[in-house]
């Protein structure tokens, strides 16, 4: 009788066999067939021993059978043994078609989710080997492929990993590498945790929320985002239709209130993001009637609808001084936003100077045909950065907000391309020429601490996570201003020119002595206060160059200031990528100002190093790990500054007048100089 069948045949017999029932002789002759399968190549010869006894044959005869519906529970993984079957999407249709050797249906035993597409058969008379959950999830959760990869019409639209982390909860935890940005947003929302409260959100759709604009402007999100929402449901029954669309419709609106509260201010800007919210918020209100199970988010959206569309019609702009000469107050609590105007000083060749008004994102080219406007020429002008020390650097025409990048002592000049060689500093520019010691020498060390990080706190508060993007990828290319950012670093420069100033214009040698043990308590106290940002500000510009030669000041520096100093120079040591200060930080609690410049090193070395596109999807690895920077940025931020360890002093408004507006030499040629005069080099 066995002879009398062929090899298919029999091999389609034991297949039959309840996996109890095979024999040795069965199992040798399905591992055989195993060993010829495409979709198992990369899996152990063990492995296949055991699947042998577990494959199930399976056919169905007729082309346009189901074998099952996108959104259903995963059940089994499937081979195709013979014939061919689409992957079909809904609402795109058939996405590809997989033969012969190819496997499916893992998706949904991996990563727990429901069913991300049906199958249907394409022709008659298929045949399958099927491995049942369990079997699956016992035999392959270990040793299956690190990678799972998604293709729609023969290009690769998803690319999942194996987390190298167990989950929790049992099941093997796959991540995102890299994906169309359009296919990653499907799959964060069919895999999104739901069993978290929207506001501290699966991480992975946080990363998503955090970093879309960079490969996913509003401008396509928002739409997607409502097709999403309006996606008709699969054919079922009425109860699973019910629960289809409810369950969709929440996953949009969790995902859309994530978006929008990482936004926050930066919606109003968006005429179309707002209309969305808007549009979003009808639907919802509207569908809530029927499904009932979506009352409880229409609260949470209807206050974020009315904030930003309040805000967003009344046009109130806010107008901001120039926040570069040594006039500027600082006196902000609000965030700069790109629609805010500014006042602009912009210099001519004479030393006589124009004010314009522009919005805060204005352009090189809007800055320079203001002027020539104002100046009633058409001569072609050149907008220039001079420094103090007379550097020139041209400002580019497609630059946005050009004036928060300006130096300390920076200014803006514009001029004809035959004026250039000839622009010389205006006097201020140099900066002080006597030291401020006698002011401050005066006031206790801890004020000066307190309100120098009641400052950076302000300032520190103002910066939107956005910011950080914007100027890890360049801020021209998103047209947003970063001015937050940059006057929260322009800080940094400014504490730090501050210190070298001070000790560079003391020209008596124990009052030098003196400063330097002030800094050194100052630093100690922005310590206490866990204002690392000025802390390493102070302790850097103790270590410029300027400072650290005064080997006759140092030699006076009582050992116990010393050895203060030693340690907190340690803590800078770069060696080992910052260890030394990253092991005092992570045992730091919120609220932290942290040392922006490192976090900010951090996000732009990985930007560079790593490439936003690979053949034609989104490097999410790389957006993973610049959101989780960012996400330190948060950590800081997440309890608010109000330490009561000060007493209210008389002399606070003294002291908070004074630390807002330090005036510094920022031209380290003259800051030498000046140094050499104090202490002549030993011959
Ligand atoms: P699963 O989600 O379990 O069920 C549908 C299967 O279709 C899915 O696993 C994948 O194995 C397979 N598939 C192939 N291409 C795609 C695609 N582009 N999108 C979604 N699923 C796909």
């Amino acid at each position: 009788f066995l002879a009398q069948i062929g090899p298919d045949a029999l091999l389609r017999m034991i297949l039959r066999k309840s996996p109890g029932q095979r024999t040795g002789d069965d199992l040798e002759i399905i591992y055989d067939e195993l060993l010829h399968i495409k979709a198992l190549t990369h899996l152990s010869n063990t492995v296949k021993r055991e699947l042998a006894s577990v494959v199930i044959f399976e056919s169905h005869a007729k082309a346009g059978t189901v074998l099952f519906n996108q959104g259903e529970e995963g059940t089994s993984w499937y081979i195709i043994q013979k014939g061919s079957v689409n992957v079909v999407i809904y609402g795109k249709g058939v996405v590809c078609t997989l033969h012969e050797g190819d496997d499916f249906g893992k998706l949904a035993l991996v990563t727990d989710s429901p069913r991300a597409a049906s199958i249907v058969l394409r022709e008659d008379n298929c045949h399958f080997l099927r491995v049942d959950k369990e079997d699956f999830n016992r035999i392959l959760r270990d040793v299956e492929a690190n990678t799972v990869r998604l293709k729609e019409h023969e290009q690769a639209v998803l690319v999942l990993e194996k987390s190298p982390r167990a989950s929790t909860l049992g099941s093997i935890k796959y991540t995102v590498i890299s994906g169309t940005p359009e296919k990653i947003l499907e799959h964060f929302l069919e895999t999104m945790r739901m069993d978290v409260h929207h506001s501290e959100p699966d991480p992975a759709v946080d990363d998503f929320v955090l970093m879309h604009c960079v490969f996913m402007p509003n401008s396509q999100l928002c739409p997607l985002l409502m097709a999403h929402y309006h996606a008709a449901s699969p054919p079922g029954s009425e109860q699973e239709r019910l629960e289809y669309t409810l369950n969709s419709k929440r996953r949009v609106l969790i995902l859309a209130l994530r978006w929008a509260n990482t936004h926050s201010y930066l919606l109003q800007e968006e005429p179309a993001a707002i209309s969305f919210m808007e549009e979003l918020y009808g639907s919802v209100s509207n569908d809530s009637r029927t499904l009932r199970a979506l009352k409880d988010l229409v609260p949470d959206l209807e206050k974020v609808v009315k904030l930003h569309s309040e805000e967003a019609k009344s046009t109130k702009k806010t107008l901001i001084r120039q926040f570069s000469n040594g006039e500027e107050r600082l006196q902000k609590k609000q965030p700069i936003r790109n629609q805010d105007d500014i006042l602009l000083k912009v210099y001519c060749s004479d030393h006589t100077y124009t004010t314009i008004r522009i919005p805060v994102a204005a352009t090189g080219r809007e800055v320079i045909s203001a002027v020539t406007d104002k100046l009633g020429t058409t001569d072609e002008h050149l907008l220039v950065h001079l420094s103090s020390g007379g550097e020139k650097q041209l400002l580019k025409l497609n630059d946005v907000s050009v004036f928060s990048t300006l130096n300390i002592n920076g200014r803006l000049f514009a001029c004809p391309r035959e004026q250039l060689n000839g622009l010389t500093t205006l006097p201020d520019q140099e900066g002080p020429s006597a030291g401020s010691m006698s002011t401050f020498e005066l006031m206790s060390s801890k004020d000066l601490a307190y309100q120098m990080t009641m400052f950076d706190w302000e300032l520190f508060s103002c910066v939107h996570e956005h910011e950080l993007l914007y100027h890890t990828f360049g801020r021209q290319s998103f047209r947003r201003t970063t001015a937050n950012l940059d006057l929260f670093l322009r800080r940094f420069n400014q504490v730090q020119l501050w210190v070298v100033t001070e000790v560079c214009l003391c020209s008596q040698l124990s009052k030098r002595v003196q400063l330097l043990k002030k800094f050194i308590k100052i630093a100690a106290h922005c310590r206490e206060f866990k204002n690392l940002n000025s802390f390493f500000a102070i302790i850097m510009g103790m270590s410029n160059p300027a400072v650290s030669r005064l080997s006759q000041t140092w030699e006076k520096l009582p050992t116990k200031f010393k050895k203060f100093y030693a340690e907190f120079e340690s803590m800078m040591d770069p060696s080992r990528n910052h260890r030394s200060y990253r092991l005092t930080v992570t045992k730091l609690e919120a609220p932290i100002i942290p040392f922006m410049p490192l976090l900010l090193k951090d996000m732009t070395f990985t930007h560079e190093g790593n490439k936003t596109f690979i053949d034609n999807m989104v490097n999410f690895e790389k957006m993973r790990i610049i959101a989780n920077t960012i996400r330190q940025v948060r950590h800081c931020r997440s309890q608010p500054f109000n330490p009561d360890i000060c007493q209210p002093n008389k002399n606070q408004a003294e002291v908070r007048g004074y630390v807002r507006k330090l005036c510094v030499v920022d031209n380290q040629r003259a800051l030498t100089q000046l140094s050499y005069r104090l202490e002549p080099r030993r011959t």
